[in-house]
């Protein structure tokens, strides 16, 4: 199956559950234990992980290797970057470009298991100082002091996003997207790399108005 088609069904089937209240058990297992601190918890510290404030809009379906690679190529990330990748899943793409080409990389995901799981690879990659993960909404998180954006998410989540990435992030900020494109917002580099599509843009000057909406 194509991936945009794995994704899109994989993303449908979970909306499905968490509308039902599978979803919940995360949830409910934070409440408990709010109610109820370890004894040796501190009332000052947070968690490093919180339960999600509601489910993932697009499914978690890693970026393969190779496509990473052309991503951080194709966005020219250097040591003086500070990349970001909106729904960051297993942290792959944040600790390659801190790894690979000495950047500093911050993850955003909504799911605190996908969190968890990066925090532990960027701590076995020994990249820990230079990249950060947070449990947040992509949506919700200010993202406006990012070099280089990446994204695999879905061609509306592509679209709901456009006018904030146009209006928050610098020019000349470069973005990358794993298989989806951005509308009518026409990319400067397309490349295929072992079947999947990278999308390549910089945020121009002046946007014009009917990309910012
Ligand atoms: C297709 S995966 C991509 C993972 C990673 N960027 C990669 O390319 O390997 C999409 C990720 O976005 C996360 N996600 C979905 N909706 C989100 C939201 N509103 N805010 C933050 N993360 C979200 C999911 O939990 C999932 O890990």
């Amino acid at each position: 199956m194509p991936p945009q088609l794995m994704l899109r069904s994989l993303s449908i089937g979970i909306s499905i559950l968490s509308f039902t209240g599978i979803g919940c058990t995360q949830l409910r297992d934070f409440e408990t234990q709010s109610q109820d601190p370890p004894a040796n918890s501190q009332t000052t510290s947070s968690p490093a992980t919180e339960a999600p404030t509601r489910g993932p809009d697009v499914v978690y379906v890693p970026t393969p290797p190779a496509v990473v690679n052309e991503m951080l190529r194709l966005a020219d990330v250097k040591s003086t970057d500070l990349v970001y990748d909106l729904g960051s899943g297993d942290g792959r793409i944040p600790i390659a470009a801190a790894r690979d080409r000495g950047a500093r990389a911050i993850g955003i995901d909504i799911d605190p298991e996908r969190i968890r799981e990066a925090n532990e690879n960027a701590q076995k990659a020994g990249v820990s100082d230079r990249v950060t993960f947070r449990q947040q909404d992509l949506f919700e998180t200010d993202f406006s002091n990012a070099t280089v954006v990446a994204l695999y998410l879905l061609p509306e989540l592509n679209a709901k996003l456009r006018p904030r990435l146009l209006s928050e992030l610098k020019p000349g900020t470069r973005i990358v997207s794993h298989e989806f494109d951005m509308g009518d917002w026409q990319p400067e580099q397309v490349v295929e790399v072992d079947g999947r599509t990278v999308y390549y843009w910089v945020v121009p000057e002046n946007p014009p108005a009917n990309l910012r909406q």
